[in-house]
């Protein structure tokens, strides 16, 4: 009756089973195929943010509760769900300082050529302090400008405060419009969500408003940027990216992956060991929650 798409916490799937819940899970190092999704759809649906959730999918199960494994809900067809009357849940909050530090951690390692270097002295090439080498960017006084300011904008906002850095944003409610945020910050870090307005929302002429020498970080949605666009920017005036979501998951544009200038990171944002637990958790605090005819602790619909 409940069908998980992929291995999650063995504690959280154990309080489904002493619940009396029959669970399924699939277990795949790739995430589930699209024939496998629709075999294994049933009444309760816990799905991973890689899996399309649309219709038919919702119709071969029938399924009643999709469970989301994620925060983010651009996996999920919101209106075919409306429309069938099931409902939706994700995992607000528990994610936000993993996904934080990890956009610290692409920041950082993008403005100081962290892996550059790394590849250099792995290389047998490092002769030796030098006064030019890979000189980057001092984070104190340098602005970061956030797109998006929910909870892990707010959170990466505190983290690059305390490092020194001068925080503007750009959000829905407020702050700098987003063409002076780009002509102005430093360092832009994408925190929005992918919705169709936030689609390619950094295309080919807003990258090119980017301020010369900048670093773009992506810890969002891989769609908000124009991938083919990006890599043309970066062998041109910005200075390198800090990306670890993908236009089209988990395929990585040949561009990209051919620059040195550019960290690429497997989709990490809330791989913490705390955070996929409490995620797993929240799953199934509201799965037993609709099992029990009680309110949903975090729903989307
Ligand atoms: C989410 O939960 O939406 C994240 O992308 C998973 O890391």
């Amino acid at each position: 009756m409940v069908f998980v798409t992929q291995s999650i916490d063995p504690s959280a799937l154990s309080r489904l089973r002493a619940a009396g819940l029959r669970v399924t899970v699939r277990h795949g190092e790739a995430p589930i195929g699209r024939g496998a999704l629709l075999r294994g759809a049933s009444r309760v649906l816990i799905p991973m943010p890689t899996d399309r959730i649309d219709g038919e999918v919702l119709d071969a199960g029938p399924v009643a509760l999709v469970a989301s494994h994620a925060v983010g809900t651009d996996h999920i067809d919101l209106d075919a769900c409306r429309a069938r009357g099931v409902a939706v849940t994700n995992t607000p909050g528990v994610l936000t300082d993993a996904t934080a530090d990890l956009a610290m951690a692409l920041l950082l390692a993008c403005t100081r050529g962290v892996l550059q270097g790394d590849a250099l002295v792995r290389a047998g090439r490092f002769r030796g302090w030098h006064p030019l080498m890979l000189r980057g960017l001092e984070l104190r006084g340098a602005r970061l400008g956030i797109v998006g300011l929910g909870r892990i904008g707010r959170a990466t906002a505190e983290r690059a405060r305390a490092f020194g850095m001068e925080v503007v944003h750009s959000s829905r409610s407020g702050g700098l419009p987003l063409d002076e945020l780009l002509a102005t910050s430093d360092v832009v870090s994408l925190h929005c969500p992918l919705t169709e307005a936030t689609h390619h929302l950094l295309d080919a002429p807003a990258l090119a408003t980017m301020k010369p020498g900048a670093w773009l970080v992506n810890t969002a949605r891989g769609p908000v940027v124009d991938e083919a666009a990006l890599a043309e920017a970066l062998q041109g005036h910005l200075a390198g990216a800090g990306l670890d979501v993908y236009e089209h998951e988990p395929r990585v544009h040949e561009g990209l992956v051919a620059l040195p200038n550019v960290v690429l990171l497997p989709h990490l944002g809330s791989a913490t060991h705390r955070a996929r637990r409490l995620m797993a958790a929240t799953v199934v605090d509201n799965v037993l929650a609709w099992h029990g005819g009680r309110p949903l602790p975090t729903p989307i619909l």
